[in-house]
């Protein structure tokens, strides 16, 4: 892969992709996330009122709820280019110096799983943030030199699924760290009719709603949902998209009334009917159902876990209460008690 493959440099959203067409190219045009986009107007303007780059910003929050969308809003609002990269293709300090030498000052700079950042490259970060210099050392041994230069004033925003993963010595270089949460079903519904609006899609209200609740908190999903039953509803239904057309069509993707897919009921299933609610360990259950342990805990368990099926414990991982009704499971005799789980929670 050379750098040109590696970076994708851009003035404001590169418009050939789906996704892309659907992000909110303003803060005033993003929706959810109230707290957040406050403390983040505040810091904007104040940044532009002095003519300033924005300080180095953190972003967390699990896949799909619109991390990369605030970097090029962010790079839209100080009209400034951004560059996008991700921690894991920043290989050696060389390719992250040929990336911040090509900045210009007030570019914004966005490394997508940063926390997977490998930690001589992350040693290079650290003067370029905070003082806007690259130290390089080039060559090795006795005829190793090192090279400092100058760099323009940009601004790093860097996204995780995982602060805990971040090395303190990174985390604290920014000058701001905003967690997203998941959407409200209602702001969901707002999403999506948004961008069947920028997509010419017709969805009614029960339609949008329908999508709203179960697309997981999660505007990926909603707009990927969105996509689909557009297609259904243009093959089998009448063109538009009414609750009856979302039903059927979820219901065929295997989307259930919850939103639940078939890997959440795999995941869930495998704890009930396997191991009889649980506790069980992370791996075995990756095992199980085959899938990676970081999937399972980034992807899959935090939307279960925030809808009450699923809890963490220093024991392993439980089925709740209200997994076993929803899936109509009988509980077992011998579960530990809601006390017991308490206990046993982290
Ligand atoms: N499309 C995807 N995420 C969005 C959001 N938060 N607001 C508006 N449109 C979106």
């Amino acid at each position: 892969m050379n750098q040109e493959e590696r970076i994708v440099s851009s003035k404001v959203a590169p418009e050939d992709h789906f996704d892309s067409d659907l992000r909110p190219k303003y803060l005033n045009q993003y929706i959810g996330q109230q707290s957040l986009k406050e403390n983040l107007g505040i810091a904007i303007a104040a940044a532009k009122g002095r003519g300033e780059a924005l300080d180095h910003l953190l972003f967390h929050g699990f896949p799909g709820l619109g991390k990369t969308t605030l970097a090029y809003v962010i790079a839209n609002e100080m009209g400034a280019n951004i560059r996008v990269t991700s921690g894991p293709v920043i290989e050696r300090p060389g390719d992250l110096a040929a990336i911040l030498t090509s900045l210009q000052e007030g570019d914004v700079l966005f490394i997508d799983e940063i926390h997977r950042l490998n930690h001589v490259v992350e040693e290079i970060l650290y003067p370029a943030m905070e003082d806007y210099q690259l130290d390089l050392v080039i060559g090795q041994g006795p005829g190793a030199r090192s090279v400092k230069m100058a760099l323009p004033r940009f601004t790093l925003v860097g996204a995780t699924t995982r602060t805990g993963l971040l090395t303190p010595p990174l985390r604290d270089r920014f000058g701001m760290a905003l967690r997203l949460d998941f959407y409200t079903p209602e702001e969901l519904v707002a999403i999506v009719k948004r961008s069947a609006g920028l997509l010419g899609v017709k969805l009614d209200g029960a339609g949008a709603t329908e999508i709203g609740r179960r697309s997981r908190g999660t505007p990926r999903i909603a707009n990927r949902l969105l996509k689909r039953l557009r297609d259904y509803a243009e093959v089998k239904g009448g063109g538009t998209i009414t609750a009856q057309v979302a039903d059927a069509a979820l219901s065929m993707l295997g989307v259930d009334h919850m939103g639940l897919d078939d890997m959440d009921r795999r995941i869930v299933l495998a704890i009930i009917d396997k191991f009889q609610g649980g506790p069980i360990g992370v791996e075995t259950l990756a095992t199980m159902v085959c899938e990676e342990k970081t999937t399972l805990e980034d992807v899959y368990e935090p939307f279960l876990i925030q809808i009450g099926f699923l809890i963490r414990t220093p024991r392993g991982r439980m089925a709740t209460q209200a997994a076993y009704e929803h899936f109509g499971r009988a509980l077992p005799r011998q579960r530990p008690t809601a006390m017991d789980q308490e206990s046993l929670l982290f």
